[in-house]
């Protein structure tokens, strides 16, 4: 199949760039004793996870949900749940993950601890956790210092959790476009996590995990001391919004689109809205098309802005470059991987949306 045969909109990944930043990321991760563990969530497709795992210098997975976990496990029997686990059936479905991977949860309140426990106890399993702190981003987590050693103290004398140590995401510095900025503050928020860790473990208590990291920030919290691994997602296939931190990174994935009308000079219309790419961190950019700028997104159309002179017409495809990576592609079914202008397979982005009726664990 050639590009040009494939249904609009559609996800198209290319998979010599994609493959080019797993292994710029493996490699740097092979130069010290942090290891990678990249966030499934930013792809949730399971061919994308397979080839950052066998690329090397990862300790196992991340992931947002239980439905992710679930996904992962069968083919990955490492992974962190990096983020809190509440609400009806979750933790039994965590304690059935338990017997049959590694499943760490991150917990940050009493009544978390609690439910894993109870969860964990019934099924006769044992549960990793890690205290998730708060190092600024003001989202989910306890604060670092007393409050953390406090609750690993409670992990710690439950019985069926594992203390297996602390997390904490920069979410808030990941993409600060000033480096010397962003780096000054990674350094200060992680610093704080690595001394709770330490805290920790002056109390007696096992920490060995220290997690933390996204994309824009791999190279400076991997290298704050006692850090141990690095949960960055993104790099793999990149946005619009990453593109502004000249990461070494290539942009590896595109919503391809038709366009479908040029109803004046200026203006063409392709049929890709935004129920095919997200616009929460701003609009896409089309940059196949020389001079043009995307002004709005409606459900199935992007409005373009073009040159008069431009040669684009209506039946031409145009790539667009998402903004968001993570939340595009979950409104795919699959993705269509391509080498040049042949698709060379199509990939099912099997934990998108939130499809646990569907489960059926296969092994
Ligand atoms: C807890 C957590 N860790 C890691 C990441 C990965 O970050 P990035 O998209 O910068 O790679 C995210 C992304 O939102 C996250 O929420």
């Amino acid at each position: 199949m050639k590009i040009d045969e494939i249904s609009t909109p559609a996800l198209i990944v290319d998979v010599a760039a994609m493959d080019r930043n797993i292994r710029h990321m493996a490699d740097f991760f092979a130069t010290g004793p942090c290891r990678l563990r990249p966030h499934f969530k930013a792809h949730k497709t399971p061919e994308i996870a397979r080839r950052q795992l066998a690329a090397g210098s990862c300790t196992g997975l991340t992931c947002a949900t239980v439905w992710e976990a679930e996904i992962a496990a069968e083919f990955c029997d490492d992974v962190l749940l990096a983020n809190e686990v509440i609400g009806p059936g979750k933790c039994e479905r965590v304690a059935a993950l338990a017997r049959r991977i590694q499943i760490t949860v991150a917990v940050d309140s009493p009544q978390g601890i609690e439910s894993l426990d109870q969860a964990a106890k019934a099924a006769g399993v044992l549960i990793g956790a890690l205290v998730d702190l708060d190092v600024g981003q003001r989202r989910c987590g306890v604060q670092p210092g007393r409050e953390a050693v406090l609750l690993a103290h409670r992990i710690a004398g439950s019985g069926n959790l594992t203390l297996r140590g602390v997390m904490g995401y920069e979410g808030h510095l990941v993409a600060l476009e000033n480096r010397a900025d962003r780096e000054a503050r990674t350094r200060a928020a992680i610093e704080r996590l690595a001394d709770t860790a330490r805290l920790i473990r002056a109390d007696d208590l096992p920490c060995d995990i220290v997690s933390c990291g996204g994309t824009g920030t791999y190279d400076i919290s991997s290298r704050v001391e006692g850090v141990t691994e690095v949960q960055a997602g993104s790099y793999v296939l990149m946005d619009s919004d990453y593109g502004r931190l000249h990461l070494p990174f290539e942009q590896a994935f595109w919503v391809l689109g038709t366009v479908v009308s040029r109803p004046e000079p200026t203006r063409c219309v392709a049929d890709a809205g935004h129920k095919s790419q997200t616009k929460d961190h701003g609009l896409p950019t089309a940059p196949d098309l020389p001079g043009a700028e995307v002004v709005s997104l409606n459900d199935e159309h992007a409005t373009i802005r073009i040159p008069a002179d431009s040669v684009v017409k209506v039946g031409d495809r145009v790539r667009l470059r998402p903004s968001h990576t993570d939340p595009t592609i979950n409104l795919h079914d699959s993705v269509y991987a391509i080498d040049g202008d042949r698709v060379v397979d199509v990939w099912p982005v099997a934990a998108r949306g939130y499809a646990e009726h569907r489960y059926n664990p296969s092994t």
